[in-house]
């Protein structure tokens, strides 16, 4: 298994998840930004795992960010805008083949999610969703993670190494 679990995170919740994720998969997992997740890194990989915050009820969006950054005084953490968002990564992720599976970041309820729209661009790029989306959840608009959730983001990963079996 050569897997990266790839992640776009403002305030870094959803970062640690994806570092969790890796661990729980095992030494060849590699959590990577979606700046650091280049076509080249990811042209060996045959496990895909990709995660994001949910914002406004979906996948980050280019409108969403723009928001976000104009109003990044009024948080508490600058927000992280540096790398670029998982929806702009996966648009220009090359064909490859392999198991895939996504994850997201959230308060809690909320009438749409960002794994679906993961999990489908994934797929048409060759890589097989492999088990249904994953959500972790967060107690405020910024974060913390609730406890036990990065516990909860190394089984599943763990979980995901097995499928692999
Ligand atoms: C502008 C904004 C919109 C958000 N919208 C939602 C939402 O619709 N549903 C939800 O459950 N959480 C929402 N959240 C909470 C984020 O999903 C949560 O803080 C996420 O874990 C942040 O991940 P990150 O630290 O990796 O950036 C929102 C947060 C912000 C700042």
């Amino acid at each position: 298994m050569n897997a990266i679990v790839v992640y776009e995170s403002l305030w870094g919740n959803t970062a640690a998840i994806a570092r969790a994720i890796a661990e729980g998969l095992g030494p060849n997992a590699r959590a990577l930004s979606t700046a650091e997740a280049v076509p080249d890194t990811v042209a060996g990989a045959d496990w895909i795992v990709a995660g994001s915050p949910l914002f406004a009820f979906r996948l980050p969006t280019d409108d969403i960010r723009e928001t976000i950054r104009k109003k990044a005084a009024a948080f508490a953490t600058p927000p992280d805008l540096s790398h670029p968002s998982l929806r702009r990564w996966l648009e220009s992720l090359p064909p490859g083949a392999g198991r895939s599976a996504a994850f997201e970041t959230r308060i809690w309820w909320s009438p749409g999610g960002a794994t679906g729209a993961i999990l489908k661009s994934l797929k048409s790029a060759g890589y097989a969703p492999a088990a249904r989306g994953k959500r972790f959840r967060v107690t405020g608009m910024t974060g913390p993670l609730k406890p036990g959730e990065l516990d909860r983001a190394r089984a599943w990963g763990a979980h995901l190494a097995r499928l692999n079996q």
